[in-house]
């Protein structure tokens, strides 16, 4: 069976990680559409000593080889009907190398991840995501929660978890993503952070 480590990312995995997460994302199409192929790199860049969470940001190996990666944040928040804004826990981007996806190490990041969270405390996670893959974490959509986004929509792709249970019982309203997030407001940056990458 192959075996997965799962450990905190350390400065020296931060080459590997944004290789890793360029990779993951790469799509051609979106060279034509965004001008670049990937922006995810970009953003875990961006994140580190900012929104980023330290603690919760781990790297999976395999053979001593960084293949996955995983980054929480909490710049993003719900703000309540009476203007209250209750910071959440979002994540993202998850990576796997491409080689190594399908074996379990997204899921690996993704159990141990939501454990650590619910050690440090963290009450809830909310986030944009594939809705076919999540709700096996016990990800529900945020419609449940009365959560919606910004615009007060809802939709399968976007939901949340109770870390700490009934977290959400008190706690309603629009979610506020952090700006970093934004592919509009990343996409230059982005495309001029990946010519280090060609
Ligand atoms: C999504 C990702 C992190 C999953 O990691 P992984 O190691 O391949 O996942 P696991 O091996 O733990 O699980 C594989 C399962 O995930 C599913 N899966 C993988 N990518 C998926 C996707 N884009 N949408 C829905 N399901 C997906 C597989 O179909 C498989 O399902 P099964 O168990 O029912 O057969 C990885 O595929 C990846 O890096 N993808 C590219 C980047 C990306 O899309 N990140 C997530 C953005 S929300």
């Amino acid at each position: 069976m192959i075996n997965i480590k799962i450990r905190v990312e350390e400065k020296k995995d931060w080459n590997a990680v944004e290789y890793l997460t360029r990779a993951a994302f790469w799509r051609e199409e979106r060279i034509g559409k965004i001008g670049v192929g990937a922006v995810e790199h970009f953003m875990v860049h961006k994140m580190r000593g900012k929104e980023g969470i330290e603690k919760l940001t781990f790297v999976a190996e395999i053979d001593d080889q960084v293949v996955g990666h995983i980054i929480y944040s909490e710049g993003s928040y719900i703000l309540q009907a009476n203007g209250e804004k209750k910071v959440v826990l979002n994540f993202g981007p998850i990576s796997v190398l491409p080689k190594y996806q399908k074996q379990g190490v997204g899921s690996a990041l993704m159990t141990h991840s939501i454990q650590k969270a619910k050690e440090q405390g963290y009450e809830a996670i909310v986030f944009f995501g594939h809705p076919t893959y999540y709700p096996r974490f016990g990800f529900k959509e945020a419609k449940a929660f009365n959560i919606t986004t910004a615009d007060g929509e809802n939709f399968p792709a976007f939901m949340a978890m109770e870390l700490q249970k009934g977290y959400f019982d008190n706690v309603s309203g629009k979610y506020i993503e952090t700006a970093i997030f934004n592919e509009k407001l990343t996409m230059g940056p982005a495309k001029e952070y990946d010519q280090a990458f060609l």
